[in-house]
């Protein structure tokens, strides 16, 4: 049994509880948030034993074997650090953090530690996405040539909390929502990325972060991907993923132009493909995390591949504020995992 505390009970905290109580071997046993309120409303709602204040109670508690990091972009380097010393395994919600150095410091304490370390990129656990991946890794389609992957959405602006207003904690729609357009593009893409060429500004609203990122990315394996995450005031919206094979072509969608779900493009026409599995993306999301300790591997998602995420994401940054193309600095070889264990498609790259 996987023990596990999740600290920050903001409303994505709901999906992971949920979650979790879909499976027999994970256990939420405590949760820590700041506001008593909310610490009684999850443990009336989930019937989780123990309640903090803080994380720092929580991480003191012998009983607990991995937390999951559900709050504000700027506290997840902090605590996730903070867990991985404490000797926690560490599941961090999205974007893994706001600097290269704090990424950098997340992984190395983690891999100090000897704990998993996993970004919550909820796109790998999707049953729309791993069914697309499936038709992928068939052949059917032959190689992959390009790909476009969208958000566009309203931002919500007057609801939206400050943090996620401000670039300095971590917000702007770039950050918040480009880590998902960027993380799905790259994982379809099963390459790393080598450079980006971006614009990223503010068209929509009056705030101290970006509203709309636009990144041109350039993968090892020869390859283009555009990703485009875009926050506007009105219009209609895009949750798309289009990739062109050089035998068919494949759309994944949340219901923009064409109906929901996953479509293959022969012969001149699209088909809807069905798509069975209908369970949750944060319990699988869990359910591969608790895999990952038990047989100590990496999870898919894990916290070298988060980082290569945001690398992309500031590189992207870089870019548009010096008009340029930015190559990236580092990253890890991506032709075996760090176990040795054979990479499946759930990884984010081969
Ligand atoms: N994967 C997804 O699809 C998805 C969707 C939504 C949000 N998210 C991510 O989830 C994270 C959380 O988002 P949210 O909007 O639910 O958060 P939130 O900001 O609404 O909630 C944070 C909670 O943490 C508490 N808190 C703050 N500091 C604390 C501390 N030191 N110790 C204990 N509690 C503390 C606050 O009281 C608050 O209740 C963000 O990273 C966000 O980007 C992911």
């Amino acid at each position: 049994m996987l023990r596990v505390g999740i600290i920050g009970l903001g409303g994505i905290a709901n999906s992971h509880c949920r979650g979790i109580s879909q499976l027999d071997h994970v256990k939420v046993v405590a949760v820590a948030d700041l506001m008593e309120e909310r610490r009684r409303e999850f443990m009336a709602q989930y019937d989780i034993p123990k309640g903090y204040a803080t994380h720092t109670e929580l991480l003191a508690d012998p009983e607990i074997d991995a937390v999951g990091v559900v709050l504000g972009h700027m506290l997840h380097h902090r605590l996730t650090v903070d867990a991985c010393r404490a000797g926690k395994h560490v599941l961090v919600e999205k974007p893994m953090a706001i600097s290269m150095e704090q990424c950098d410091e997340m992984v190395a304490v983690a891999r100090e530690k000897g704990v998993k370390l996993m970004v919550g990129l909820t796109n790998h656990f999707s049953p729309t996405n791993r069914r697309a991946r499936e038709i992928l890794d068939s052949g059917e389609l032959g190689p992959v040539i390009t790909a476009v992957n969208y958000m566009s959405k309203r931002w919500g602006y007057p609801r939206r909390r400050a943090q996620y207003r401000s670039r300095y904690h971590g917000g702007g729609m770039w950050l918040t929502n480009g880590v998902h357009v960027v993380d799905r593009l790259t994982w379809f893409m099963a390459s790393q990325a080598l450079s980006v060429s971006a614009a990223i500004g503010n068209r929509s609203y009056y705030q101290a972060a970006d509203d709309y990122g636009s990144a041109m990315i350039r993968y090892k394996n020869g390859q283009v991907g555009l990703a485009v995450a875009v926050a506007y005031k009105d219009g209609g919206p895009n949750h798309d993923l289009n990739i062109i094979c050089s035998e068919g072509s494949l759309h994944i969608g949340r219901g923009g132009l064409v109906e929901a779900g996953v479509w293959v493009g022969k012969g001149d026409k699209w088909e809807r493909v069905a798509v069975e599995d209908e369970s949750s993306n944060f319990a699988r999301e869990w359910e591969a995390f608790h895999t990952a300790i038990e047989r100590n591997i990496e999870p898919p998602s894990s916290g070298v591949y988060g980082r290569h995420i945001m690398e992309i994401l500031f590189a992207a940054e870089e870019s548009a504020l010096t008009n340029q193309e930015v190559r990236l600095s580092s990253g890890p070889g991506w032709f075996s995992q760090e176990s040795g264990e054979v990479a499946t498609y759930e990884h984010g790259w081969y």
